[in-house]
């Protein structure tokens, strides 16, 4: 494969998902427009992210990438965003100090509007209609003028995840996330809710062992990281005209990166590896994401590593199981052995979402059970082939949807009516996420006494 790559050689490949713009030269206008815009994210910080997924590799730390299914235009709002960072830091916060690890922050956000579709058409009794793509491509109401693929929402999509990234970078680095407000970050919380106990008495802990610190000359004011945090963004990498007009190079080492987000992904319905996806993914530095589905076959997964990380750099790339809970021990340890017996750096991360959908009084739905089923069956399964669990990558919102059934507040089928918002797939509410994040820490602390016990021994 010496073949040169571009940023622009995708185009002639072969591409799947690509919507149809009637409009080509508004479409060439609106990609010439943002070609001219700023990056979003700068180099430097990509490759620290790589630098902190190689650890991982390396059996060092977790990858927690999480957020939501599809960002949309209507719901871009300061508390969305607050909710979710707040969520986000709790389950941090419950897996840093539950598994003595580090924690890799990757949000699902700030760029994660593009949605692949299982069919072009979209019936509703008998009109049919293009299908909602995503509001960077085109609108989720029923009507012929909003399916219409619109060029100038990249536009849009572009100022959006400026505004998001930089509320973000606020929080993170301005004092919302530090460890002192350990506390503070429950207060959103509802108040029946199961975890905010169990929350609660962790960051007590967590406040007599900063008292401590503070008692012997460690402070957030002289600690910078008891004051802040690094929080990355990422999405998928579906619509390559919008990736290619933010693909730039860059100054201090030469190479080309993607300035979309700090690190993207390539869908499971998008890996062919002699396709546009895979051809664009390949020529950038970022650290990718590759989904990883039941129809990927061991010889296809050690092709694909290949392409994309042809000198095995530790870091570069994460696979991302989405199996389902039933299929999950027939795929993972196939995939595992032949990584392993290649000798091929990747982080392994499970995606317990995307396999486990189903319809329920016509809503579609993940039943939280099968969700928890999946993520013990990936922890378990690395720990038999000796291999290191090395993230999860979630749907979830801070907010108190119903759109994932069951949880400690046992959400039922008839509950989803209640607040059922998403724009795509159902993501857990704010209770769900930090319920997962528990069970994960008790899995992955499981594992450290082992590997002690095995080295004592
Ligand atoms: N800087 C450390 C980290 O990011 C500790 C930390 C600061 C932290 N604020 C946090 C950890 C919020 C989790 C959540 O890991
Ligand atoms: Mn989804």
């Amino acid at each position: 494969m010496a073949q040169t790559w571009t940023p622009t050689s995708w185009r002639n490949k072969p591409i799947q998902q690509v919507p149809d713009f009637p409009d080509a030269a508004a479409l060439e206008a609106t990609e010439a427009q943002l070609a001219s815009f700023p990056p979003l994210v700068f180099a430097g910080e990509a490759r620290r992210l790589k630098k902190a997924l190689a650890q991982v590799s390396e059996g060092h730390g977790f990858l927690l990438q999480g957020g939501d299914c599809a960002e949309s235009f209507a719901e871009h709002g300061a508390d969305t965003i607050r909710d979710f960072f707040r969520a986000f830091l709790q389950m941090a916060v419950v897996l840093t100090f539950g598994a003595q690890q580090p924690v890799v922050k990757v949000g699902r956000i700030a760029g994660q509007f593009a949605k692949p579709r299982s069919s072009n058409i979209e019936r509703q009794g008998d009109i049919e209609l293009p299908s909602y793509r995503g509001d960077i491509i085109n609108g989720i109401e029923f009507t012929p003028e909003a399916r219409i693929a619109n060029p100038e929402r990249q536009l849009m999509a572009y100022r959006q995840s400026a505004a998001t990234l930089n509320l973000l970078r606020a929080f993170a680095m301005g004092g919302y996330a530090n460890l002192e407000n350990v506390h503070q970050w429950m207060l959103g919380f509802v108040k029946d809710s199961p975890q905010a106990e169990r929350y609660r008495k962790l960051a007590d802990r967590i406040s007599e062992t900063m008292d401590f610190m503070k008692a012997i000359g460690i402070t957030s004011d002289n600690n910078s990281s008891l004051r802040e945090t690094d929080f990355f963004t990422s999405h998928e990498a579906l619509l390559l005209g919008y990736e290619q007009a933010l693909t730039r190079v860059d100054s201090t080492s030469g190479d080309w990166y993607a300035t979309s987000g700090h690190m993207i992904w390539i869908g499971d319905r998008t890996r062919q590896a002699d396709h546009a996806h895979v051809e664009y993914c390949r020529g950038i530095k970022n650290p990718i994401g590759l989904k990883c589905g039941p129809s990927l076959t061991a010889d296809g997964l050690l092709e694909l590593i290949d392409l994309l990380n042809p000198t095995n750099e530790a870091g570069r790339l994460t696979l991302i199981c989405r199996f389902g809970h039933d299929k999950v021990a027939d795929h993972l340890p196939r995939l595992i052995r032949a990584v392993e017996r290649e000798g091929k750096k990747v982080v392994w991360s499970c995606d317990p979402m995307h396999g486990n959908t189903i319809t329920l009084n016509s809503y579609k739905t993940r039943p939280f059970e099968r969700i928890l089923n999946e993520v013990e069956s990936f922890f378990q399964i690395h720990r038999s082939e000796g291999t290191h669990p090395g993230g999860i990558h979630i749907e979830m919102t801070g907010k108190d949807v119903t759109e994932c059934t069951g949880g400690a507040r046992a959400l039922s089928g008839a509950d989803l009516a209640d607040r059922y918002h998403t724009h795509c797939d159902p993501r857990l509410n704010a209770d769900q996420a930090l319920e997962l994040a528990f069970l994960l820490a008790e899995r992955m602390k499981g594992g450290r006494d082992e590997k002690r016990l095995v080295v004592n021994g």
